[in-house]
């Protein structure tokens, strides 16, 4: 047995390293054991401060983020002080340029109002950034979003270890955590056991190899071009790129000595090594698009690493089932970005047990709020206030087999994918009942039926928790584009009188038709742009049809949601094979929205891909509501887990179940 240490972190990438210097400044002795350090996503990263040009939705994640990019600039002094080297921070800001065309000067939703963000013009862009794609039609400006060389920070934050007589030991790989009673009592490693009295897990996309966290692997591949040095000859190329480029799946990233990062592919391929021609000719083709002049330049190398994903692609911090692990992972796409920040909240966390109010929305235990799969109707809504927020993955048993992200739409994310309404109940305790009954967070409301008092629609305000369901106010009733935007604005307005301010969004019905209540493509693509274009996240309700459904998402829709049948007709889904296209090109959330009659249907809906559910009228019109509110819940479930868990392939011929060959005693 290794002689016990204070704190032993397991990982030494920039967080396990970050934390380890934070902690060893603030009078602790950490210990850090770092499996191959190359291998760190440190490493691979481009080394972007990017909470802005990232676009993450306004929330906790949004905060840290922009927290830890105010943190950099002390943070990095501080290190190059300590370690005598250059870490290469340059807050030299990101300009994201866009190919589609946006209307003037539209206000970006997700700047916060401390970050300032500029939208710029065709004519404004080219001004301010010389060699831009012809395509480029304008961009955003985020002038405090900026980059710093991650592996020179690297090599500074070993450099600083080494100052500070921290000791960190490379080539030791960290193969079991032992627990007991609660507690971790040592961590088997390749060199022997140690002990401690405090641990950190920092291993990354690997953590789950240690600990059933939901952390896994998103493989990303770069590469990176050497930019001409100026006419001159002395400083490299100081001409032209002098700021970050983000355009559509792709980043440009100008050193400071000449280097210019070319980044990444997006993978979810476990850990399969290697560059590959598909990678690295997407990568190149849409940086030429975005840059053209550096479709001359020389390559200099190609690399890849894996990003630590988690479900809702928010890290991992603070404390585990083990009193004392400290979990620091699953940094995703930000780690370089969130260092300082975690660093600081961590050795808090450690050393006086002091929570920042910040940190409560990344405790793992976001991920493990299942509520038991009882057959009772008497569902309660207990732990609905951390549903709401926090996604929660599917877990079949501790031997978690499959990981699923939350539904998310317009930033805001659901553990349910299966909407209700209000409609067409016996009387309102059965609506409750049903509400309940089957677990759903979103309920549609015809804003026009609240509006006209129509039976049932009373007393609405009171009859649901709106601190725990999400309202989706509807246009139903609404013949023409004009009246749905209308009744839109009016559905806003009610959200707002029961407490939900900030909900903006809005089922769109344009139906002329009153036989088969078909919705108007036409009028439902000209309200959907202009509801867009007055903030509204925009759930269309369609006719099954994928060219619609692609406009309107090219309109900046928040979902689309065709329909299985016609509303209300409980004939299932007749429109599987456009649905199922729809699904397959669809960047939102898909939301298979009428005709569903039965949970089989539901569950059908589920497994082809579909991402939600909405049904009303084969819950309340069934003869026991809330018992099918109950079972349309499972079958979604049961449906979503089916797709993830991946079908059968259908064969022609029978295959026996007890195959005589390929057995364990074989
Ligand atoms: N931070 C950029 C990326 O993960 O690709």
């Amino acid at each position: 047995m290794i002689p016990s240490t204070e704190i032993l972190i397991i990982g030494g990438g920039i967080t396990g390293l970050s934390i380890a210097i934070e902690l060893k400044l603030r009078g602790a002795t950490p210990l850090v054991l770092c499996r191959n350090f190359s291998e760190a996503a440190t490493h691979a990263a481009a080394g972007m401060i990017a909470p802005q040009a990232e676009a993450l939705p306004a929330g906790p994640m949004l905060d840290l983020c922009l927290r830890s990019r105010d943190l950099y600039p002390d943070w990095t002094s501080k290190l190059e002080e300590i370690s005598g080297l250059s870490v290469g921070y340059w807050p030299c800001g990101i300009l994201a340029p866009a190919y589609e065309t946006v209307s003037n000067s539209p206000p970006h939703p997700l700047t916060p109002s401390s970050s300032p963000a500029f939208w710029l013009d065709k004519t404004a862009i080219n001004v301010h950034q010389l060699g831009l794609g012809e395509d480029v039609t304008g961009g955003w400006w985020f002038p405090e979003d900026g980059q710093v060389d991650n592996r020179a920070l690297a090599r500074a934050l070993w450099a600083a270890a080494e100052a500070l007589g921290i000791e960190v030991r490379e080539g030791v790989t960290v193969e079991f955590i032992a627990q007991r009673h609660g507690q971790v009592s040592s961590v088997r490693t390749n060199s022997g056991d140690f002990q401690a009295q405090h641990y950190v897990l920092a291993t990354g996309a690997w953590s789950n190899q240690l600990l059933p966290v939901p952390v896994y692997p998103k493989k990303g591949q770069m590469l990176s071009l050497r930019m001409p040095a100026t006419s001159d000859g002395q400083s490299p190329y100081s001409g032209t790129l002098q700021r970050v480029l983000y355009g559509k799946d792709i980043y440009i990233v100008p050193r400071r000595d000449g280097r210019l990062v070319i980044g990444a592919t997006s993978e979810e391929v476990g850990f399969t090594p290697g560059n590959t021609p598909a990678g690295v000719q997407t990568l190149l083709s849409r940086a030429i698009r975005l840059y053209p002049a550096l479709q001359h330049y020389p390559i200099e190398d190609f690399w890849w690493g894996y990003r630590p994903a988690t479900p809702d692609e928010w890290p991992i911090l603070g404390p585990s089932l083990c009193d004392n692990l400290t979990l620091a992972t699953g940094h995703y796409r930000n780690g370089i970005l969130l260092a300082p920040a975690t660093a600081g909240l961590i050795a808090d966390w450690i050393l006086h047990q002091k929570s920042d109010p910040l940190l409560a929305h990344f405790h793992a235990s976001r991920f493990f709020t299942s509520q038991p799969a009882t057959a009772s109707l008497q569902t309660s809504h207990k732990n609905a206030d951390s549903m709401l927020t926090y996604p929660t993955p599917i877990q079949a048993n501790s031997a978690l087999t499959v990981q699923d992200s939350a539904l998310t739409i317009a930033g805001k994310t659901f553990h349910s994918r299966l909407m209700t309404g209000t409609g067409k109940y016996r009387s309102i305790e059965q609506m409750q009942q049903s509400v309940i009954a089957s677990n759903c967070q979103i309920v549609t409301v015809a804003v026009r039926r609240v509006q006209t008092k129509a039976p049932g629609h009373e007393g609405l305000a009171e009859a649901l928790d709106w601190t725990k369901i999400w309202m989706l106010p509807n246009t139903a009733g609404c013949q023409t584009a004009e009246e749905a935007i209308r009744v839109a604005r009016l559905g806003r307005e009610m959200a707002k009188l029961l407490g939900q301010e900030d909900n903006n969004f809005v089922k769109l019905e344009v139906i002329p038709d009153s036989k088969y209540l078909l919705p108007d493509p036409i009028g439902t693509l000209q309200a959907a742009e202009q509801l867009v274009k007055e903030g509204f996240a925009v759930l269309p309700y369609i006719n099954a049809d994928p060219m619609l459904a692609k406009r309107l998402e090219e309109a900046g829709c928040a979902t689309v949601m065709p329909l299985g049948s016609p509303i209300g007709s409980g004939q299932g889904i007749t429109t599987a094979a456009n649905i199922q296209i729809i699904i397959e090109n669809s960047k939102v959330p898909v939301v298979v929205d009428a005709g569903i009659g039965t949970p089989s249907e539901a569950a059908q809906a589920m497994e082809m891909g579909a991402d939600a559910l909405l049904i009303n009228s084969a819950i309340a019109m069934a003869k026991h509501p809330a018992a099918m509110a109950k079972a349309m819940g499972m079958a979604a479930e049961a449906g979503r887990l089916a797709y993830l868990a991946g079908r059968m392939p259908v064969k022609a011929g029978a295959s026996a179940s007890s195959p005589q060959t390929g057995t364990i005693a074989d």
